[in-house]
């Protein structure tokens, strides 16, 4: 019998995921050796080195509520919403289709995206293969519109989550993030929606976006927290002093979001660069505009010198400077490129010295970052 495209998709899949797979150890393995390396192990190393051709990983959470994620994941955010174009769907397809060959098992989205129109995407292009994917998704705004407010109300949470399903063609969901703490709805109350969600299968685990260290725990009181989803790169670097020290306490995975801040930290925009109005917050975003980009050029001069002596672009440095941290951080950088992603997933094979990262990163804490990261109301509902 004549085997249609889909079952090609899908055995195509299957075997360069059982590829992927049989890498687990290694790159186990491999993730211990950066955290080894930043705690110390190697201190008469001079440079560290380039690993590549593994499949890294890491674990969110802990215990029962632990899940194996690749060592970066991709943002899916960008290819439909805010990031000023929208490509050809059909080249995103593509692009999401490639990223498990490359190692890549850990998708972000939102309803919240579009809305509904990266849910969508991302549930086409990965429905072959979806069973050997995690897919992480988020409920909390009005209508899946961050400008008319936010909804954590437990019928919402659950109309979210039923439509989520359909857009992702899936019957279940791997992360479910609350998108923004909802101070009109009890904590205790969006816990116990998705812990009822989880208990009927629809949800495997419970992750907040942008929470504050109270929330954070009277939510993983009533329902075990595997990841903190929050803005983190080399220009914000706040949660170092607060919810990265709660994650490491209670065990929650820590997932940096616009980890190469929104694209700043790669080179490639600078105060000539133009943001289409109608798709893009970095327009209305302080640290985008002409000023703050001349202002805080010396972090991207101190990552490129970094950079060009151990063949790594500036966004890889930025980004295995994140994973250097801790090993329970999962940056998930979005990209529209297939080169991009392939880059920014070989920044999992950098290993520093504890020298070089002691020594990077007190280069880079004497730069002083100019420009707030939110305004308005997104700066309200940050950190509750
Ligand atoms: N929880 C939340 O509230 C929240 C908020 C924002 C974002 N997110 C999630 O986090 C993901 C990533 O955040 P983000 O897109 O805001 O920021 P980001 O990952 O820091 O940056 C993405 C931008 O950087 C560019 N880029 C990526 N890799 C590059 C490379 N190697 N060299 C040069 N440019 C590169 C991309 O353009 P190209 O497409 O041209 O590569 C894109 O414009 C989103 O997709 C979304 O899933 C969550």
């Amino acid at each position: 019998m004549e085997k249609n495209s889909e079952t090609l998709i899908q055995e195509k899949s299957r075997r360069n995921f059982i590829k992927v797979g049989a890498t687990l150890s290694a790159a186990i393995l491999g993730a211990n050796a950066i955290v080894n390396s930043a705690q110390g192990q190697n201190p008469d190393e001079k440079s560290g080195t380039l690993d590549r051709n593994t499949s890294k990983s890491r674990t969110l959470g802990s215990g029962k509520n632990a899940l194996e994620v690749s060592a970066l994941g991709l943002g899916c955010m960008g290819m439909t919403y805010h990031r000023s174009f929208i490509p050809d769907p059909k080249a995103m397809i593509s692009l999401l289709r490639k990223a498990p060959d490359l190692g890549v098992t850990f998708f972000d989205t939102a309803e919240a995206y579009g809305p509904i129109t990266n849910e969508k995407l991302v549930g086409e292009a990965l429905e072959p293969i979806r069973k050997e994917l995690i897919i992480a998704t988020k409920f909390g705004f009005k209508e899946g519109r961050p400008s008319l407010g936010l909804d954590s109300k437990p019928e919402r949470i659950r109309q979210v989550v039923e439509n989520s399903l359909k857009s992702l063609r899936t019957d279940y969901i791997d992360l479910l993030y609350q998108h923004r703490v909802d101070p009109n709805v009890p904590m205790e109350d969006v816990a116990g929606t998705v812990k009822d969600l989880i208990r009927e299968g629809k949800v495997k685990y419970f992750g907040l976006s942008e929470a504050g260290e109270g929330n954070i725990r009277k939510a993983h009181a009533i329902q075990p927290v595997t990841a903190l989803q929050s803005e983190y790169s080399l220009v914000t670097r706040q949660p170092e002093n607060d919810v990265i020290k709660v994650c490491e306490e209670l065990k929650i995975g820590f997932v940096p979001y616009s980890p190469i801040s929104r694209g700043l930290i790669s080179g490639y925009i600078n105060e000539r660069t133009k943001y289409n109005p109608d798709n893009d917050n970095r327009g209305s975003l302080p640290r985008y505009q002409p000023d703050a980009i001349i202002a805080n050029w010396p972090l991207i001069d101190i990552l490129k010198e970094f950079g060009d002596q151990r063949g790594l672009t500036v966004a890889q440095v930025a980004l295995a400077w994140l994973l250097a941290q801790k090993p329970f951080i999962v940056p998930i950088p979005g990209t529209t490129k297939l080169a991009h992603l392939q880059e920014n997933i070989w920044s999992a094979d950098f290993e520093f010295t504890e020298a070089e990262l002691k020594k990077l990163t007190a280069d880079l804490n004497n730069v002083k970052i100019v420009g707030d990261r939110y305004t308005g109301q997104s700066a309200e509902q940050t950190r509750k």
